[in-house]
């Protein structure tokens, strides 16, 4: 066993693990943290995205030993001051969900695209950064307009933090 530290949602959290723990095993298994979802286990359908030091990675394929020290945003790290991310309130503003399966993968990755392309997202762009993440209800055209309306929300609302 080893012992790895980390941030978890602002938290600094410590567990003894094995080295082959992934980090989305000790996210549902250690930190009952289970809004983090495995759908394959082969890095392919992005159920299991969190940010890991601000970037989204595949949960499944991480060592969590290889994340000591590292600071990791789940899906029920958005919400803040019991208000949803904006990105959140574009999936349910928009139907951007049916069985919600794949859904907190598809917000943490549609995070990180606006993180990475910014807020005025063309369709296609969105179709294409969303590649590593898979929907078996297939419900692709409203995930891309929900993603297109967080990321169009998330630049207000940075603007208004600015003002502040
Ligand atoms: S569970 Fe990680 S990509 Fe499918
Ligand atoms: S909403 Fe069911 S898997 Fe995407």
């Amino acid at each position: 066993m080893t012992t790895v530290t980390m941030t978890v949602n602002g938290k600094t959290v410590s567990a003894d693990v094995e080295p082959r723990t992934l980090l989305v095993q000790f996210l549902r298994e250690n930190l009952k943290l289970t809004g983090t979802h495995v759908g394959c286990d082969t890095s392919q359908c992005g159920a299991c995205v969190v940010h890991l030091d601000g970037v989204a990675v595949k949960s499944c394929t991480t060592l969590a030993v290889s994340c000591e020290g590292a600071s990791v945003t789940t899906i029920e790290g958005l919400a803040a001051g019991g208000k949803l991310h904006p990105m959140q309130e574009a999936f349910r503003d928009n139907h951007g969900l049916q069985c919600g399966f794949c859904t907190p993968g598809m917000i943490m990755a549609a995070i990180d695209i606006v993180n990475r392309c910014g807020h005025d997202l063309a369709e296609h762009t969105i179709r294409e950064e969303l590649e590593g993440n898979i929907c078996r209800c297939t419900g692709y055209h409203n995930i891309v307009k929900a993603v297109a309306a967080g990321a169009a929300a998330m630049g207000t609302t940075s603007l208004q933090q600015a003002a502040e």
